[in-house]
């Protein structure tokens, strides 16, 4: 499953096109290494250095982050892609890896197994994560308690710089606002909404 989901990269990564993102969907090259900058920024550097016209967006595609865009609210391929990126070594070089955890933790609520899966790899992938564990397709109870303690461990831990664009705040308060805004307009799984 994951391998297969995997392999839908090079199928649905396509062109650099931030118009072809635009129209179907699927992840822009450039915001797959870029995984904290908005479709606006990409749009702005292809007319820049290429000309390509600047298609037009909506203020959450010009401010947020496409990558976080897709993985808060994405179909599930894209949200799958996404996932494995924040695992990929360029585009933790490109994007910086300090804000990513609470976004994967989010991929780890994911209602799809392999989706909860590719999330936590790519968590794995930091070195202060590494030691933890979680299980996947544990019972709904379990991953909920394992969720709970890697949230204890971003808020004593994590000190990430302010980045509206992954919607990173100021601190990882602004990361509860912004987990309890997504959940209460039903857009992730409500197994990783905790009161
Ligand atoms: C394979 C990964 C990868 C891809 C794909 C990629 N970049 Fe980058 N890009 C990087 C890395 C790594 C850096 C250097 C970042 C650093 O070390 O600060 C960089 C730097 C940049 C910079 C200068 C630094 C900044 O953040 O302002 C710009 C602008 C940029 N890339 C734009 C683009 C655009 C536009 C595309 C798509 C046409 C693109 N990149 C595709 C990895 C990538």
């Amino acid at each position: 499953m994951v391998i297969r989901l995997l392999r839908l990269i090079s199928f649905l990564v396509t062109s650099p096109l931030a118009a072809v993102a635009l129209d179907t969907g699927r992840p822009n090259a450039c915001n797959l290494c870029h995984l904290d900058r908005s479709l606006d920024w990409t749009a702005r550097h292809l007319n820049e250095w290429y000309r390509h016209p600047v298609p037009v967006l909506d203020e959450e595609q010009t401010t947020t982050s496409a990558a976080v865009l897709h993985l808060l609210k994405g179909d599930a391929s894209q949200r799958a892609i996404t996932a494995a990126a924040f695992a990929w070594q360029p585009a933790q070089q490109a994007s910086g890896t300090q804000w990513i955890p609470p976004l994967l933790l989010i991929g780890m609520g994911d209602p799809y197994d392999a989706i909860r899966l590719i999330s936590y790899r790519s968590l794995w992938t930091s070195p202060e994560w590494s030691r933890f564990t979680f299980d996947p397709v544990a019972s709904h109870q379990d991953r909920f308690q394992a969720f709970g303690r890697v949230m204890g461990e971003l808020e004593r831990n994590m000190r990430g710089d302010p980045r509206s664009s992954v919607l990173l705040k100021t601190t990882t308060a602004s990361m509860h606002f912004a987990l309890r805004y997504y959940c209460s307009a039903g857009i992730i799984a409500k197994s990783i909404c905790v009161k």
